[in-house]
């Protein structure tokens, strides 16, 4: 295929097979203590296997080892590389990498930034008066104490981060990466950044001390891993906080010169500051794919050397077209990779409609929601021992993926659905425009099926007599949820539930009220599209968008809260319309509309053309009590034993259709 990404390409002696790589992800499995395991090796491996030339790690601990109370509490496994102990591991990953044909680079951080508790200069921070929430409060509930480093503590750091180079090199990686992107997050990031460095000694005040570290981290890197050996630079081309931070001119005109002089032979192109507002490196799905790639581009023209983009790029042929743009020489997928880790082998093949296409719904993404095999390290599903005959009802995405891997599996499969159309509540979602990426496992989902020869029968509501009739020797039950409208709202003027709001929008008039703090997304999503919206519920701020994986609601409070954030990209903009009501009960309903009370005793009338009801389900699980005693072997998957989300709906799914 002549495409530019399939072209190979250098870094320093290095040769890439295409311009395709795994971007940094620190959600890889591990062993308790740092160490490499099966599964640490197989979630690289799998993206090699899939034909991505370039894996990269997430960011690995060259030292000290972290604070375990703080991991512990965050959940997540680390790797480190702060002894020669973890060679061995390292050494298992790049030969499995390297039997595919793919590079191996390693992420390397040394102690965490601000973010964790070590910072350049101590708060406050310059615009501390109006930005006081960041990411750790807003996850953990509490501050993290800063220190402020010494500079024995700082050549310290540079030194961990170029003997875990060479710790690298001796295992046979290919490349190293020093982590200097997100702000506080890093930090080397945070010692360049005006914003977190007020030092006064030799690592602060103008630029050439704040980059002193960087500066200084190259050359040991390189004195530990001789001339030959390609070291890379990950950073934020702009901190995305404004000009109290690093902008992206700064970057063009005094970072990349500085470091191209330290010898730094790539820069790998991320941006924004994970603690102030994680604009640009959690990108949901309200996001347009590849948003960040103009930045990108600015870098590019700023050096000869090669450069990587990053960024909601989920498209091969959007990845192909920013490189034939110029845009950058090197296209780097975090989430698509994990959605889906052949991607790039099933579109050299010529079948880019089996991509499993990453939805961004930010929900895990080490875990990820659609696709069940990833850090579990389940196999691909295996064929059955006996072939058997296995009837699905329901066809929203649970019930799509249990027929999807039973048929896999070799059984004689049907999925019977008594709407008109695939995909379930998932697929009305996925028609508000701030969701429309959901659509993408809805359309994957009906393609498998069709491929893999499904009986799909639609527009038949199924009775216990129909299933009797079918003699199946496997009944999985998938028939999801139904939307309730509040009692106080029944039979009231213009009132829809959430679904009926989405594909029935014509009929949603001017003034619209919706009824649930839960919908945050959708009040967004009419808002713009030049509806009045109110969104009310009885709980409190922290119940609005409650259940939204953080990287979603992150951005649904920027837009409808004031929590105290920069917001320097218009994307991240407060917005007036919705206007957000918590704290609020329902006295009445009656034609002059919603009649609400504060906790205050306060009351109000919300005059609405549509009022939308959301967040009330209720399973519609009357099939499962039908076949109850009966011959077959019954399951029951997602919505229908309680408000199930995708990510639980594909588990479930999965661990059916693979038990039977
Ligand atoms: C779960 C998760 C973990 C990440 N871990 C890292 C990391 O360790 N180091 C890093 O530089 N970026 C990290 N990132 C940012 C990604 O490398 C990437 O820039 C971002 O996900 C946007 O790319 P994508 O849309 O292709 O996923 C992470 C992102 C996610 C979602």
């Amino acid at each position: 295929m002549s495409k530019k990404i399939f072209e190979p390409i250098e870094i320093k002696g290095m040769k890439l097979k295409n311009r395709l790589g795994f971007a940094p992800f620190l959600n890889m499995p591990a062993a308790a203590d740092g160490y490499v395991n099966d599964l640490t090796v197989k979630w690289f491996e799998d993206r090699a296997k899939g034909g991505t030339a370039l894996i990269m790690t997430g960011a690995v601990v060259a030292g000290p080892a972290p604070d375990p109370t703080f991991t512990a509490m965050l959940g997540m496994d680390w790797v480190g590389l702060f002894d020669d102990k973890y060679i061995p591991g390292f050494a298992r990953i790049a030969e499995a990498v390297h039997a595919h044909g793919a590079k191996l680079g390693i992420q390397l951080t040394g102690s965490a930034g601000p973010m964790l508790g070590k910072g350049p200069s101590l708060p406050p921070y310059p615009d501390e008066e109006h930005a006081t929430d960041h990411l750790i409060k807003v996850l953990l509930g509490f501050d993290m104490p800063i220190t402020e480093v010494t500079v024995e503590e700082i050549e310290q750091v540079e030194q961990y981060i170029a003997d875990a180079s060479a710790r690298a090199k001796a295992a046979g990686v290919d490349c190293v990466e020093l982590h200097c992107a997100h702000g506080g997050a890093t930090f080397h990031n945070a010692f360049l950044s005006p914003y977190y460095n007020r030092r006064t000694d030799r690592y602060g005040g103008d630029w050439e001390g704040r980059l002193r570290l960087l500066v200084e981290t190259v050359q040991k890197m390189r004195a530990a891993v001789g001339e030959d050996y390609p070291i890379l630079v990950r950073l934020s081309s702009d901190q995305l906080v404004g000009e109290r931070g690093v902008t992206l001119r700064d970057t063009t005109d005094i970072i990349v010169p500085a470091l191209e002089a330290a010898g730094v032979d790539c820069f790998d192109i991320s941006q924004g500051d994970m603690i102030r507002s994680n604009e640009g490196i959690l990108i949901p799905l309200y996001y347009p794919r590849g948003c960040f790639m103009d930045m990108t581009a600015e870098v590019k023209k700023a050096t000869k050397l090669p450069v990587i983009g990053v960024g909601r790029i989920v498209d091969l042929d959007m990845a192909d077209r920013l490189l034939e743009e110029g845009k950058a020489d090197i296209i780097f997928m975090g989430r698509q990779l994990t959605a889906d880790p052949e991607t790039p082998k099933k579109y050299l093949e010529g079948r880019p409609e089996d991509i499993r296409v990453c939805i961004g719904c930010m929900d895990g993404c080490g875990p990820c929601a659609i696709n069940y095999e990833i850090h579990r390290g389940a196999d691909a599903p295996v064929p059955a021992d006996k072939p058997k005959k296995v009837l699905v009802i329901g066809g929203g995405i649970a019930g799509m993926e249990a027929a999807r891997v039973a048929a896999l599996r070799g059984h004689r499969t049907t999925l019977m659905e008594n709407a008109s159309k695939l995909g379930g509540i998932l697929s009305a979602l996925a028609l508000s425009s701030m969701n429309s990426e959901f659509g993408n496992f809805v359309q994957y989902l009906t393609t498998q099926l069709k491929k893999l020869k499904v009986d799909v029968r639609l527009g038949k509501a199924i009775t216990a007599a129909d299933v009797e009739a079918l003699a199946p020797d496997v009944v999985i039950l998938a028939t999801g949820s139904s939307m309730l409208i509040p009692k106080a709202a029944r039979g009231k003027r213009g009132v829809m539930n959430h679904v009926q709001a989405v594909t029935r929008k014509d009929e949603i008039g001017k003034k619209v009220v919706i009824w649930g703090l839960i919908a945050a997304d959708l009040a967004i999503s009419l808002a713009q599209e030049g509806k009045d919206v109110t969104i009310m519920g009885e709980g409190g701020i922290d119940t609005l968008a409650k259940p939204y994986p953080i990287g979603r609601k992150w951005y649904i409070l920027r837009k409808l809260t004031d929590i105290r954030v920069p917001r320097a990209v218009p994307e991240a903009a407060r917005m007036s319309n919705p206007e957000v009501l918590c704290d609020v009960k329902v006295e009445e309903i009656t034609e002059e509309g919603i009649h609400v009370v504060d906790k205050d005793g306060g009351k109000r009338l919300l005059a609405y053309d549509t009022l939308i009801a959301s967040g009330r389900n209720k399973a519609s699980d009357t099939m499962f009590k039908e076949l109850q005693g009966k011959a077959w072997e019954v399951y029951r998957i997602g919505d229908c034993i309680r408000p199930a989300n995708i990510k639980t709906s594909v588990v479930e799914a999965n661990e059916v259709a693979r038990r039977i």
